[in-house]
């Protein structure tokens, strides 16, 4: 089976780009809070940030699967994640991803057709510590059971973050749902990386991230040459003058 592949995008240039490329979903993932918004964790990003930043991608990306993350404080209880849901789905997000075994929320956000994205393993929004999760045997089996019951429900693919290549693989064969990994081995069915790790904007560097570019290099060389050049009268130019 062709494996499934997500990034992750915050704004509407990245968006665009993205949607070129063609991918099988676009996540607007709470990790908006570090990366863009310069938040130290995912736990005090809001709905309102999230919400400005779907809507750009949404604009930028017009022939992708867009998946809205709810944020910590959105899903506190069945009804707020409902009327929260609805909120992205209104302003064009396809699906929404919701972080650890929130059975109820997510039967409720199913049965209001919303599509559901689950997240399991390494939970950023409640984690204390960032660590490969489901190592001892107990862990292990619990999120495998977490992963049935969660595809029993009929969400529509689930991403595994941060656990042992042999249980993402154990979960993969087990459930009907696509399973998505970051940190999670090669048989998931597809594979998530976070845009600013995977052009190398962050200072992120774990062991689950590939770079594939320097944007933060190729962003310094061009300001240093543009400051360069207006500091030495070579910029503007003739070319760059209206007469
Ligand atoms: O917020 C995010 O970007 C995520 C991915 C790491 C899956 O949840």
């Amino acid at each position: 089976m062709k494996k499934l592949v997500m990034v992750t995008a915050y704004d509407y240039p990245s968006a665009k780009i993205i949607d070129k490329v063609s991918v099988d979903y676009i996540l607007v993932g709470d990790s908006l809070a570090m990366t863009i918004l310069g938040h130290p964790d995912t736990k005090s990003i809001t709905m309102d940030e999230m919400l400005h930043h779907v809507k750009a991608v949404v604009k930028g990306a017009p022939n992708s699967k867009i998946i809205a993350d709810m944020p910590i404080n959105s899903y506190t209880n069945v009804s707020l994640a409902l009327k929260n849901a609805k909120r992205f789905m209104a302003i064009g997000a396809h699906a929404v991803k919701i972080e650890g075994a929130k059975f109820q929320i997510i039967k409720k956000l199913i049965a209001n057709h919303i599509p559901v994205i689950g997240h399991l393993g390494l939970l950023p929004q409640t984690a204390e510590k960032y660590s490969v999760q489901g190592r001892d045997a107990k862990e292990a089996q619990q999120i495998l059971l977490e992963a049935q019951k969660l595809d029993s429900l009929g969400i529509n693919a689930l991403i595994l973050e941060c656990v042992p290549a042999y249980l993402a693989k154990k979960i993969s064969n087990a459930i009907n749902t696509p399973t998505i990994g970051i940190g999670a081995g090669i048989d998931c069915d597809g594979q998530v990386l976070v845009l600013a790790d995977l052009i190398g904007l962050s200072d992120f560097k774990g062991k689950m991230i590939k770079q594939y570019t320097d944007v933060k290099s190729i962003i310094k060389k061009a300001v240093t040459e543009f400051k360069t050049d207006v500091i030495s009268k070579k910029f503007p130019g003739k070319e760059n003058t209206f007469v």
